[in-house]
């Protein structure tokens, strides 16, 4: 068989993406994915082909990226460590920064240990392929993030969802699965599409009633809900708590890498059995310190947290008053939602005109007709930005027709 007819099944694939671009962005002021920003160090401006616009989709929800604190902090772990680890955890990868590290974030999620991966998407696809297997179900809310549902389906057990933020069709399903395996639920603390979050208690208690395990992704709850940004647990008062936390250090954290948090015996049985923790490479150093600084400052800074939770709620509710619709959103993470695709891409263009960087997600990251602008509100944003970007957004949407003058 000759090469082009190796490909021939790729090529309808390949053909039909490329029209779908083709469609969407025939302009480049049209582009709104794979676009190169160059951020401001010390504003969450951005500069793209000469010009100079507010990224209002960014994930740095407590405004540290670009800090001279986390800089210098990732520059001394390349000083100490060098730029790489040469090798895995396991064998030779490990450095007194990971252990460091590692120490913070059990201490700052209130867990007795931690470990860190190289991204959390190898945190969650590692924690449910080491905690559920053939013969066990893993049960998932439908808007769970891609790794937690790339882990489940990896992991060899049956895989069942359902109905987003409903504990009774959870009840549902628990009870129609095989209760002789391990029973884990997964959900994402906040939505990152949706910026809602889940309901723990009642999770809680059907999970109890049930005996599952119940494990939550705080990627976009840590720094953001929470009075100190401890995540879901303090967002709920503190009382109820998940049996797995994991999360990111890509977000609030501006760095890279995963965390899980749990006790002793269970994350040395995650050691030797999670997959990308044990065949992938260590996490950098530069990372690592990146990370540490950056919890430290979470710690002792904690109003970077309570700021964006007050414009997140200012900006959500002049929005909605305007008639824009922002869903079910409680945190930082507010969708503008304007219905189809192409509604979405209009709008992104009309906003980027206008001066700000607002990025649409589409089908199929978000079922059809539901497409939206995801917005985050972070530390960085000063209120005159903010109110900025809300002009923006309102004459944007005006322009598109999306509400009325
Ligand atoms: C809910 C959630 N979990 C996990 C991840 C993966 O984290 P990372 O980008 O650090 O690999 C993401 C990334 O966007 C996410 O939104």
């Amino acid at each position: 068989m000759n090469a082009s007819a190796a490909w021939q099944h790729l090529e309808p694939k390949v053909a039909a993406i490329n029209r779908r671009i083709d469609e969407l962005e025939w302009e480049p002021s049209r582009r709104n994915n794979f676009v190169s920003y160059r951020p401001e160090m010390d504003s969450p401006y951005v500069e793209v082909d000469g010009e100079r616009l507010l990224m209002m989709s960014g994930y740095g929800y407590i405004g540290l990226g670009g800090d001279e604190r986390v800089a210098a902090a990732a520059k001394a772990a390349i000083d100490q460590y060098g730029t790489g680890t040469p090798g895995v955890r396991a064998l030779a990868g490990t450095i007194p920064l990971h252990e460091e590290l590692e120490a913070e974030v059990a201490r700052f999620t209130g867990r007795e240990n931690a470990l860190v991966f190289s991204s959390g998407y190898a945190a969650n696809v590692g924690t449910v392929g080491a905690l559920a297997g053939a013969g066990d179900t893993v049960l998932l809310d439908k808007l769970d993030h891609a790794s937690i549902v790339d882990g489940a389906q990896l992991s060899g057990a049956t895989v069942t969802r359902f109905r987003h933020n409903d504990p009774r069709h959870l009840d549902l399903r628990l009870a129609a699965t095989n209760p002789s395996g391990t029973r884990l639920v997964v959900v994402d603390s906040v939505y990152s599409m949706d910026g809602d979050i889940a309901p723990l208690p009642e999770l809680r208690e059907v999970c109890d009633k049930h005996g599952a395990l119940l494990m939550v992704d705080e990627a976009h709850a840590l720094g953001v809900i929470g009075a100190t940004g401890r995540g879901i647990e303090e967002h709920f008062g503190g009382e109820v708590k998940a049996d797995i936390k994991v999360g990111t250090l890509s977000k609030a954290v501006p760095s890279n890498g995963g965390w899980i948090v749990g006790s002793a015996d269970f994350l040395q049985y995650l050691k030797r059995h999670a997959r990308p923790f044990l065949f992938s490479a260590a996490l950098a150093p530069a990372q690592a310190g990146a990370a540490l600084e950056s919890l430290r400052i979470l710690d002792r800074e904690p109003e970077r947290v309570t700021y964006a939770q007050r414009e997140s709620a200012r900006f959500r509710q002049v929005m909605s008053d305007a008639g824009m619709n922002t869903g079910a959103s409680q945190s930082a993470v507010v969708p503008l939602i304007v219905g189809s695709d192409e509604n979405a891409w209009e709008f992104a263009t009309a906003c980027r005109k206008a001066g700000v960087v607002g990025l649409p997600v589409i089908t199929p990251a978000v079922p059809p007709g539901l497409a939206r602008l995801r917005i985050a509100i972070t530390a960085k944003h000063s209120r005159a930005d903010i109110d900025f970007a809300i002009d923006a957004f309102l004459t944007a949407a005006r322009q598109c027709h999306l509400i009325g003058e």
